[in-house]
């Protein structure tokens, strides 16, 4: 469908009650998970800090064991040695460049190879750009860290949690997935030919994820295995560091005055990967752990398939 055709379509499936819905979300805490993870593994990507670090510390906690997918081996290290003596569970990771395709697939195949059942999957890991960036691929930065790592990831782990017959894979998405109204521009992922905007490009990539959800709930159906993508709550961590500097002198001046805590984010991440309450529920978007519907673009399955064929290419796993 023409993107003019497109913009209709999703103009008339906006529904004012789902925007207050979310204005009334936002406002929410989110729902404690009491129940403990002994012994269960963990892999979370993005663990270095923010919510990623503040999850890696409550599923430590309450006994699960950690695999952190990050870029950086002194924080990797750090990060596991702290974890390892304040928690006594085992803390491993692997370092990869969720930016570059080469890093993803080496990650996601050693992955893919493990004999351990992987209990829960958290794909935590981004980045905001106010300026466009392009990987060494040539892909736009954004599209590949929140979007293209996550399906690469979750399509070479297709088989292994199907064999394991449970596991949550659990996306931290965004209520930012809003800023792409009138919806994903296929013919133009990498932003050649519009104007770069961070909150579109954001939105677009966000939108990405949660249009991916919707195969990857189907390849999943019946087989033990679920996926969700929650909104972490507006929390206050070191995003938007690449920026420059009248940004960060913003974040930190007035957004970040703003925010909570994003301790909160860990907990609804804990709820959404331990809580018997989420078992067998898949294929669904929250705002911390309440069920939400996301924007009309995020919906649509026709965009959905003809994303998946294009990640496919695009991630050279069908030439
Ligand atoms: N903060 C919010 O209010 C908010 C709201 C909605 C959604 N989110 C989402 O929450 C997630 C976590 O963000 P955050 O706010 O916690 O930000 P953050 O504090 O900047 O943490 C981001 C994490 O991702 C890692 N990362 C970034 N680029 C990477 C790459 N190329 N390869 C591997 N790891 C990479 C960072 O590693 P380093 O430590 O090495 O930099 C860090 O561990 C993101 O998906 C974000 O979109 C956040």
């Amino acid at each position: 469908m023409q993107n003019s055709k497109k913009f209709f379509k999703y103009f008339r499936e906006y529904e004012w009650s789902n925007i207050f819905a979310m204005v009334r979300n936002n406002l929410k805490d989110p729902k404690i998970c009491t129940e403990n993870f002994n012994n269960k593994l963990v892999v979370i990507t993005g663990a270095t800090s923010g919510i990623g670090y503040h999850t890696a510390r409550k599923f430590a906690a309450s006994g699960a064991n950690l695999l952190c997918i990050n870029r950086s081996i002194q924080k990797s290290e750090a990060l596991c040695k702290e974890i390892m003596h304040e928690f006594g569970v085992q803390c491993n990771y692997k370092i990869s460049d969720l930016s570059s395709l080469t890093d993803i697939k080496r990650v996601a195949e050693e992955l893919a190879a493990m004999d351990t059942p992987i209990d829960v999957l958290i794909h935590n890991a981004g980045i905001y750009l106010t300026k466009k960036e392009l990987t060494a691929d040539g892909l736009e930065k954004l599209l590949v860290v929140h979007y293209l790592s996550t399906f690469l990831i979750n399509y070479s782990l297709v088989e292994k949690l199907k064999s394991q017959q449970k596991a949550r894979i659990i996306m931290v998405g965004s209520e930012g997935h809003r800023f792409a109204a009138w919806g994903l521009r296929l013919d133009d992922l990498n932003w050649e030919k519009r104007r770069y905007s961070g909150l579109k490009s954001y939105g677009s990539a966000k939108t990405a994820q949660l249009l991916s959800m919707l195969i990857f709930e189907k390849h999943f159906e019946n087989t033990g295995v679920t996926i969700n993508t929650m909104h972490p709550g507006a929390v206050k961590t070191e995003t938007g560091q690449e920026n420059g500097p009248l940004y960060r002198w913003f974040k930190r001046n007035v957004f970040d005055k703003t925010l909570k805590s994003p301790q909160m984010s860990a907990e609804a991440l804990y709820y959404h990967g331990v809580s018997h309450e989420m078992e067998n529920i898949s294929g669904k978007f929250f705002n911390l752990t309440t069920m939400e519907v996301p924007a009309p673009p995020a919906l649509d399955i026709e965009v959905a398939y003809e994303l998946w064929d294009k990640s496919l290419e695009l991630t050279g796993i069908r030439v």
